[in-house]
């Protein structure tokens, strides 16, 4: 399974890349508003730092001008993933950008049916977002396990499933069971995934009784330093 961070926090970005674990960025309107920052800028920035897929989202509502707002968006780096509200329009632009060779990021999908039409239209990535959906009652993995599932049975269907509005480490690991291809993940929660309270129990212990035996880990000394 691929992550993502969904952030437009360039600080945090370079420091979860040094983990080596991340494969891409996701950025939305409001992520970019909370980063208070020039979004061309702050796009250009994460490409430099993450080689995977960067979605930059549109602004735009109408065909004629999704298109020109992606145009200046793919100009930016060859990693820009052009992001596209799961509209008619939406998905006509993401017909059209796929069809050049863009990668495109279709978002706000609540509906397995919204899924299949992006797929058609030649999406990179289908964003479900799981945590909206249970937040309103839904049980919003069923969502994921019904896309995985209708995406399965056509080989002709490329699009990957990227879980988004991701809240807990659960979210994480239900979605990975059924087999979504990435999850987008608030740094929060990538760096949650990490913890165990028995590892850090652990490794206190490890390293008490390390401590004990008074040695260090290191080139032995050759004789002719000896
Ligand atoms: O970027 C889309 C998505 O991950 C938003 O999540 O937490 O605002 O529902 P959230």
């Amino acid at each position: 399974m691929k992550f993502f961070v969904d952030t437009a926090d360039t600080k945090e970005i370079r420091s979860l890349a040094e983990t080596g674990l991340l494969d891409g960025v996701t950025t939305n309107p409001t992520l970019m508003a909370k980063s208070g920052r020039n979004m061309l800028e702050v796009i250009a920035e994460i490409c430099d730092v993450v080689a995977g897929p960067v979605s930059a989202e549109v602004a735009a509502t109408d065909y004629e001008s999704i298109m020109r707002e992606a145009k200046v968006l793919r100009r930016i780096a060859k990693n820009v993933t052009i992001k596209v509200p799961l509209t008619p329009d939406g998905l006509r632009a993401c017909k059209a950008l796929s069809s050049d060779g863009a990668m495109v990021n279709v978002t706000l999908c609540f509906s397995a049916a919204q899924a299949l039409l992006a797929a058609k239209a030649g999406a990179t990535f289908i964003s479900p977002f799981v945590g909206r959906l249970d937040d309103i009652g839904h049980v919003g993995m069923e969502l994921i396990a019904d896309i995985v599932q209708i995406y399965k049975n056509y080989d002709t269907l490329k699009t990957e499933v990227l879980v988004a509005s991701v809240r807990s480490p659960l979210h994480v690991i239900d979605a990975a069971k059924i087999g979504a291809h990435v999850a987008t993940l608030p740094p929060a929660v990538l760096r949650s995934l990490y913890q165990h309270p028995l590892t850090e129990k652990g490794l206190a212990t490890f390293l008490a009784d390390w401590a004990k035996t008074g040695q260090h880990i290191e080139e032995p000394k050759t004789a002719a330093h000896a």
